[in-house]
């Protein structure tokens, strides 16, 4: 009897003892909320990118909708989402009030072009008020492009880069700058390419909005007794300061990120360049070995002039062609203990934007969806897993 096969998920993090130390080590601290390494993580991460604030949050859900609400993307306002993302960034406009506008994107990528932008902006019933261009998979949007086109209609630019941490470009150098956005969103959920559990961060270059960003993951609270309000209540007679004495202009939310999880940010972030390597290998293996499933499976492809931090294989298959439907072939992948997942339904679909915006054809968002399946990629994969899943493929696909 064979062994059973190894069970591959699409996505895994890869916890190592160091991390494993950290975490025991600041759940021996004084502090397991907010503490020293919440800063330090913040620092650490913002130099990592190049940008010159970062302000971590509890995941990147929570980090778009505090851009959103930077943004004041209130009732009445416009933005752009692609169709093709996770449901956050666009409810994260419509948890502040302010409606979407879908732009299509690349069949082949999944990422949304200046061109499609241009598409959506003209579809638009208003001027939209912000953008929000999603790094797929783990290439960059044209960054460059997409800002230039947003700055001469006046639309801010806010990055998903959930996908993207570590990405650089040769226009942008690494994702996460700001030299094309006024914010850029990551996640640090476990299947990302590191991870602080659940968790999220924002990065900037504007001080001043970065302090809003902070007051606004923790309630609101104004402690700086420069800016506050009443002055008076937040010193005694004598002229001394009230050091309990907190102030709220604007209601806030808690989207903390703890100090446990902030010393595993640190760590997961000294590796970064190792994982992203890990990956790039995987990728470049996987690359290899499905090549001669061409024209039926699609590799994804690395845009010129950019060195992405691959956190998903997504691979174009013609399913049609093959007469076998995706479930099909995803059952048949899960036999040979291959997990496989489906990057996105797209927005355009869901029940909720439909009954809003009325039935939309988006046809690249709609040929991507058809045809998107994401295969195991994850550092601790290995050869022998790329091996395992480039057969079960050849297998699944056979008929
Ligand atoms: C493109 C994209 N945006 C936003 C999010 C939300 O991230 P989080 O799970 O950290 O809230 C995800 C998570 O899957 C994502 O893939």
């Amino acid at each position: 009897v064979s062994a059973p096969p190894r069970i591959l998920p699409y996505g895994r993090q890869s916890i190592e003892a160091d991390d494993i130390a950290a975490v025991v080590a600041a759940l021996q601290g004084d502090y397991l909320t907010t503490g020293p390494l919440v800063p330090r993580f913040e620092r650490a991460l913002a130099d990592a990118v190049g940008a010159q604030e970062a302000v971590a949050v509890s995941n990147c859900t929570a980090a778009l909708h505090l851009c959103a609400r930077a943004l004041d993307l209130i009732e009445g306002t416009i933005s752009v989402v692609p169709a093709i993302t996770f449901l956050a960034t666009a409810n994260a406009v419509r948890l502040t009030g302010g409606d979407v506008v879908f732009a299509d994107v690349d069949p082949a990528t999944g990422l949304m072009t200046p061109e499609t932008l241009h598409d959506a902006i003209r579809s638009a019933p208003k001027a939209p008020r912000a953008v929000f261009p999603v790094h797929l998979a783990g290439p960059s949007c044209d960054m460059a492009a997409i800002a230039d086109l947003a700055a001469r209609v006046d639309m801010a630019v806010v990055e998903d880069a959930a996908h993207a941490i570590g990405t650089t470009t040769r226009q942008s150098a690494p994702v996460g700058a700001g030299r094309h956005a006024a914010m850029t969103c990551f996640s640090f959920h476990p299947v990302k390419t590191m991870t602080t559990v659940e968790g999220g961060a924002i990065t900037l270059n504007d001080p001043g909005l970065a302090a809003r960003l902070r007051r606004d993951r923790s309630h609101g609270m104004i402690r700086e007794q420069t800016e506050f309000l009443r002055p008076e209540l937040g010193a005694s007679a004598d002229g001394l300061p009230n050091p309990w004495y907190y102030e709220m202009q604007e209601p806030g939310l808690n989207y903390r990120l703890t100090d446990v999880q902030c010393a595993l940010g640190l760590t997961q972030l000294s590796k970064l360049d190792r994982f992203k390597r890990a990956r790039a290998q995987a990728k470049a293996h996987y690359d290899t070995l499905l090549a001669p499933l061409a024209p039926l499976v699609a590799i994804p492809k690395t845009p010129v002039d950019q060195d992405p931090a691959w956190h998903l294989y997504p691979v174009q298959i013609d399913f049609d062609e093959c007469g076998l439907s995706r479930a099909e072939v995803m059952r048949r992948l899960r036999g040979d203990g291959v997990m496989t997942q489906v990057h996105y339904v797209p927005l355009h679909w869901q029940p909720y934007y439909r009954a809003r915006h009325g039935a939309r054809n988006l046809p690249g968002a709609e040929r991507y969806y058809a045809r998107t399946l994401s295969l195991p990629l994850f550092p601790g994969i290995g050869e022998d897993g790329v091996q395992q899943v480039a057969g079960a493929l050849r297998r699944a696909l056979r008929g």
